[in-house]
């Protein structure tokens, strides 16, 4: 097939988009997965306190940068890493913009920036998801999304409970910094090519308050544990940077 240019490409439509490039090239460059995935940290201690501390991930590594800043990992699974720096400097983030705006979640409005990453999610056992949910909800770090069963059989995108349809099984969750996190386990569904209910999937972040489900009840909540970071030192850590004080915003 001859090489589209990008203006050939931009007057596809999505069928077509599929139809040309929804099937294995021999010229494809041979990725294998994910290595690690960036974010920045506003406090490397409160980092490592959600990741390490909370979720047990063990730190891997940390780089000293020539501007006292910091780039460390975290073992994500598989030969992937969670990474983050933490610049000195670096600009605070703003909702909406570098992360998702849970005060918009309500509304269906989950949008970032041009270039931002929405959101990461990471494949958990499917029967760890509920005991992870809590665990993550009980750092009280920010907002922790109910269970949610993706499919595409409804207009929201999303099912009630999981059936034979559900593609995805997950929950989302805010990290320290406010990036938007997921933990998801793909069924073995294959997946349909296109999807209708597709285009309003993610209208699906929906999160209607009330139901059985504490957590759920107010996407914006916002919980700092206050006392346990009045009380943290990052010395408890046994690394090589200065200490960063928690601001509040
Ligand atoms: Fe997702």
């Amino acid at each position: 097939m001859a090489p589209l240019s990008y203006e050939e490409v931009k007057a596809l439509s999505v069928e077509q988009l599929r139809e040309r490039f929804g099937k294995e090239r021999s010229d494809a460059i041979a990725v294998n997965g994910i290595n690690h995935v960036a974010w920045v940290s506003s406090d490397m201690a409160r980092t490592i306190w959600f990741w390490s501390e909370g979720l047990g991930l063990r730190l891997t590594k940390t780089i000293a940068l020539p501007d006292g800043g910091q780039h460390f990992f975290l073992d994500g699974g598989n030969g992937a890493s969670v990474a983050y720096f933490w610049f000195p400097n670096a600009p605070k983030g703003q909702p909406g913009l570098t992360t998702i705006d849970l005060s918009n979640l309500a509304s269906g409005n989950f949008s970032t920036a041009h270039g931002s990453v929405n959101h990461v999610a990471w494949n958990v056992d499917a029967d760890r998801l509920r005991e992870y949910r809590k665990r993550i909800a009980a750092l009280a770090v920010g907002f922790v999304s109910p269970m949610l069963y993706h499919t595409d059989e409804t207009e929201t995108g999303y099912a009630a409970s999981r059936d034979e349809n559900t593609t995805w099984e997950s929950f989302y969750f805010t990290g320290p910094d406010g990036e938007y996190l997921e933990l998801t386990a793909q069924t073995p569904r294959p997946f349909t090519p296109d999807g209708a209910a597709l285009a309003a999937a993610h209208a699906g972040h929906r999160m209607s308050k009330g139901g059985d489900d504490p957590m759920s009840l107010d996407p914006n909540v916002r919980i700092q544990d206050k006392d346990f970071f009045d009380n943290f030192s990052a010395t408890d850590f046994d690394l090589d940077y200065p200490k960063v004080t928690q601001e509040s915003s």
